[in-house]
């Protein structure tokens, strides 16, 4: 049962006549709908009416318009003015530059700017290593989409895609201290993606792909990573990865299973199923299944493409086929990243025993975590209203961290290993239980806990000083 969130919470302007039952008659009206008061201020007092501000949160766009209605209703009560308090927030944008230096005299700007930046110039012309150490390149990620995959919505262009990347580049600086910005390409063809992100490179210490379809993501990360000097990340992919490989470790903690003895079902093989299949074969299990919308993914499966063929051929040894509902059989953890409503309790109570259900789809996941929790020890899903979130934030920023401090080139399995052993670690065994197999994302631990892993993992750091 999804509940009234901070997503759709408004803000309603009203006047109400000065009776000591007008905020109980709000509030009751606001109840009687299922909205949920989480501000209620009297902004102006005269003797013939009151002023107020509701703040509430809803279910959706219309739940908020009958709230209002509702309100509108009462006897005496006038709506001035209803503020959708997310539209709000992304009013002008939600990031921007400042300048590091102060430019207050003739002096500063000369340093800052000509004459003096020609120097800088002439210095980094001769030695271009020294980008890192006298521009933004140490310190700065792309935030790359062509708006393809926005969030669950689809291909939205990269206009509507911008605010998801805004909001992606606020976590890094505000969980890292990264500086990143939306890159939002007005093209969706693969080479052209390509060539423009090679082209704006020199700016950056690091690439994150953002929200671009599959298949298309897979050859624009392999590409560009193999020509550029700088770390490439495809966060739908890699980020879930680290986030589902950590919270594996700790659910089989939980569970008293170990990775070498579990059947793990993936089900979903696009962007962050493949990622998560990838990584978790680094970790040696006992056998994974994949499936898709066409059911468990097998060797004689004709028309593959290449990351399809990857996956047939490094999962189901046994060669095994049917549907989403066969594999779960007998299976020890259950990953969707795929589609809503696919199973049901039912199907969990053919799973083994102390059974892991990690169902992601969003918003709807692959089965009701409600539904899930009948028979499965620890449930997991992608959403901030059930315990156990799976939230890429736990993993890129100190990703992105470890990596420009190491001045990384290229991001390789151990880091992304390293980083899902640090989230995972995070949970000392005292808080670690079947609602908490993964830190909360404001956790301040885990970004310097991820940073220092991938700085590790990515060998000495040789970082210059002036
Ligand atoms: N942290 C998280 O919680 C998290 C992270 C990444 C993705 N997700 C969610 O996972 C889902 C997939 O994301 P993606 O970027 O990999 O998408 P994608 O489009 O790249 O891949 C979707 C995959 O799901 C499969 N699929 C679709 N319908 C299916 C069905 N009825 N039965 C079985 N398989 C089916 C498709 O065949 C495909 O392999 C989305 O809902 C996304 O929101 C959650």
């Amino acid at each position: 049962m999804p509940v009234p969130g901070p997503g759709y919470s408004i803000t309603v302007r009203l006047e109400a006549p000065p009776s000591a039952s007008a905020a109980g008659d709000l509030a009751s009206a606001i109840g009687k709908l299922g909205g949920v008061i989480t501000a209620f201020d009297v902004v102006e007092s005269h003797t013939d009416r009151i002023v107020v501000d509701i703040t509430c949160n809803a279910l959706s766009e219309g739940h908020a318009r009958d709230i209002t209605d509702e309100l509108e209703r009462l006897p005496g009560v006038a709506v001035r003015k209803v503020s959708d308090r997310t539209f709000l927030i992304h009013l002008g944008g939600k990031i921007e530059i400042r300048s590091k230096v102060a430019l207050k005299n003739r002096d500063d700007l000369s340093r800052a700017y000509t004459p003096g930046v020609a120097r800088i110039c002439q210095a980094i012309a001769e030695n271009p290593d020294d980008a890192r150490r006298l521009t933004i390149k140490r310190n700065t990620v792309a935030v790359v989409t062509d708006g393809s995959a926005v969030l669950g919505l689809g291909n939205l262009g990269p206009a509507a895609a911008l605010p998801v990347m805004e909001g992606k580049a606020a976590l890094f600086k505000k969980f890292a201290d990264v500086d990143a910005w939306p890159v939002c390409l007005d093209t969706q063809d693969t080479e052209e993606i390509i060539r423009t992100v090679q082209l704006l490179a020199p700016v950056y210490g690091g690439i994150n792909l953002e929200d671009i379809a599959a298949p298309r993501c897979f050859e624009i990360e392999a590409r560009l990573r193999e020509m550029l000097d700088i770390p490439v990340f495809h966060d739908d992919q890699h980020g879930t990865a680290i986030v589902v490989t950590a919270a594996m470790r700790n659910a089989l903690r939980v569970v008293g299973k170990s990775m070498a003895d579990c059947r793990i079902v993936v089900c979903g093989v696009g962007a962050a199923g493949s990622a998560i299949i990838r990584l978790l074969l680094q970790r040696g299990p006992g056998e994974v299944i994949a499936v898709d919308v066409h059911g468990i993914v097998h060797r004689d499966r004709p028309a593959m493409d290449d990351n399809m063929a990857w996956v047939a051929a490094n999962t189901n040894r046994a060669g095994m086929t049917g549907t989403l509902h066969d594999a779960l059989v007998g299976a020890d953890v259950f990953i969707g990243v795929s589609a809503p409503n696919l199973f049901g309790a039912e199907q969990v109570a053919t799973m083994a025993p102390r059974a892991v259900v990690f169902a992601l789809a969003n918003p709807d996941p692959e089965i009701d975590p409600l539904e899930a929790q009948r028979y499965a020890a620890v449930v997991a899903t992608g959403r901030s209203d059930y315990p156990n979130q799976i939230n890429n934030v736990l993993a890129f920023p100190g990703v992105f961290r470890g990596l420009l401090d190491a001045q990384a080139r290229t991001v390789t399995d151990d880091m992304l290993l390293a980083a899902a052993d640090a989230i995972a670690d995070v949970v000392d065994d005292e808080r670690l239980n079947a609602s908490f197999i993964v830190p909360s994302v404001f956790d301040s631990a885990v970004a310097p806990a991820v940073a220092e892993c991938v700085r590790k993992a990515a060998g000495p750091h040789h970082a210059t000083t002036i």
